[in-house]
């Protein structure tokens, strides 16, 4: 039985899933540990606005459940060295250098763990593979833990996460299911029944699938590549709505009534961001080409480049319809998160809109209801590489949505943040330069009631 968790990773993932875990299994001990310690300490704040990630529901549940059996710390070693079982929750981004650069994904936060369990563990542990990684990566986890010379023996699961910023909490506490991979021995049925009891204290047992362990970890990058596909392939749709007087919003009414089909994702934006889709559809790619298999790699390859088409369709669009020129005008962006109820930013259309904007050199005012200033100029500086000093000239953030619309000559609506429905739109309006153009990123707000105001309105497909 499992008495003690130590969770590597207090990230989205981590943080989020251990605390409805410590939730449900109050007899468990779990102690989430990382490397950055302002984000532990922010884990540990008694003011819940401090919490590091912002989840509707989560703050509630961590002050129930912090210092009762949910700990954060930095002490990795410790927490390693009294787990019998360990989350991997560590980031796995897109190679940022040698080879596979700008596909591959970057394991060395993955190995840097493993290489730490081995090093500090005493005693037999399950390791759980919580971060998405590419098909096989339990195989070096394998290599790493077992050259240790300590004798010790580890059990390595695949258990990857779905949970969809935004809506985590109620993701983890009601998954359509929860996915173990193991190995094909006593050993390894041993160790997957110890997680699946787990997650069987909140979640009824046909609804965790078991699978080996390589189908385990492929399922994840599969399931994200389907998600990212769904988007692009209506995005794609979308150009070709706006050509031909088509509505996008009415083809995906109509297709998703189709239970082949279905309902969800079907709706046409600026574009996907967040940590996980592009990175995860590179790292299908990556893996393809390195088994040769370019037909495969190329298929997939292509629901990135169509996000990428999307993002500059919309960046091209508004300065086209603004007369060809932004040259010195004044864009109002609300929103700058990837997207609602959440505060990540992580591949934010918005930072690539503003970043072609301001090439073109518009002056950017951007609201978000959750994003931090320092976070929005780290983020554009990312893309364009300049200081925030030289950032500054061209953008700025403002903490209420009326002062950014203020004197503009257009809106961008980059996040489907629910309250930009309920603004008083006569007021942003009779506020800004005129024309009033709206720039619906997201098919937000409902265009009839903004042409009667007296906007231009322009949704995504339409
Ligand atoms: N964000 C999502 O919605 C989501 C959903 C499903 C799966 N995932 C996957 O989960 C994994 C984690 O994603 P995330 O969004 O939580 O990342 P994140 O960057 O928010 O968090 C990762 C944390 O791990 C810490 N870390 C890295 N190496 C460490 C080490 N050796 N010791 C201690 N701490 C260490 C980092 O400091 C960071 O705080 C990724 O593989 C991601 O693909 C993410």
């Amino acid at each position: 039985m499992v008495k003690n968790i130590c969770c590597i990773g207090a990230g989205y993932v981590g943080g989020p899933t251990m605390t409805v875990m410590a939730y449900k299994c109050p007899e468990i001990k779990i102690t989430v540990v990382d490397l950055n310690q302002k984000r532990i300490e922010a884990w540990n704040s008694d003011n819940e606005h401090m919490i590091p990630v912002f989840e509707p529901g989560l703050a509630e549940i961590v002050m129930k459940v912090r210092g009762r059996n949910l700990f954060f710390s930095t002490n990795v070693e410790t927490a390693i060295d009294q787990a019998d079982m360990i989350f991997m929750s560590v980031n796995t981004p897109t190679k940022e250098y040698g080879k596979g650069k700008g596909m591959a994904a970057d394991l060395k936060y993955i190995e840097l763990c493993a290489r730490q369990i081995g090093a500090v563990s005493k005693n037999d542990k399950i390791v759980v593979e919580k971060s998405t990684l590419p098909v096989r990566t339990a195989e070096a986890i394998h290599s790493i833990l077992d050259n240790t010379g300590s004798g010790v023996k580890f059990q390595i699961l695949s258990n990857p996460e779905f949970l969809a910023e935004g809506t985590a909490i109620n993701d983890l506490l009601n998954p359509d299911r929860v996915l173990i991979g193991g190995q094909d021995s006593p050993e390894g049925h041993a160790a997957a029944e110890e997680l699946t009891a787990i997650y069987a204290h909140w979640i009824p047992r046909e609804k965790i699938i078991h699978t080996n362990v390589w189908s385990s970890e492929l399922s994840k990058l599969t399931a994200n590549a389907f998600l990212a596909q769904r988007i692009s392939s209506i995005n794609s749709l979308s150009a070709l709505c706006e050509k031909t007087e088509a509505d996008v919003t009415e083809i995906s009414r109509a297709i998703g009534a189709d239970s082949r089909i279905g309902n969800k994702f079907l709706t046409a934006s600026v574009g996907f961001g967040g940590s996980c889709f592009q990175k995860d559809v590179l790292n299908l790619v990556y893996i393809c080409k390195t088994l040769g298999l370019e037909e495969v790699a190329e298929y997939w390859d292509w629901v990135i480049k169509m996000n990428d088409y999307q993002k500059h369709r919309f960046a091209d669009n508004i300065i086209t319809t603004l007369y060809n020129t932004v040259s010195g005008k004044k864009i109002a962006f609300l929103g700058w998160a990837f997207k609602k109820n959440t505060n990540d930013t992580r591949e934010t259309p918005a930072m690539y809109v503003a970043d072609i904007l301001m090439n073109d050199l518009a002056n950017i005012s951007v609201y978000d209801p959750k994003v931090s200033e320092q976070q929005i100029f780290t983020d554009i500086a990312h893309v364009n590489g300049k200081t925030d000093e030289d950032n500054q000239k061209q953008l700025s953030v403002v903490a209420d949505p009326y002062e950014a619309c203020r004197n503009a000559h257009a809106i961008a609506i980059l996040t489907e943040w629910d309250m930009f429905k309920n603004l008083d739109w006569k007021r942003i309006h009779d506020s800004m330069m005129k024309p009033a153009f709206v720039f619906d990123g997201r098919n937000l707000l409902d265009a009839e009631k903004m042409k009667e105001l007296g906007f231009y309105y322009k949704g995504i497909g339409k």
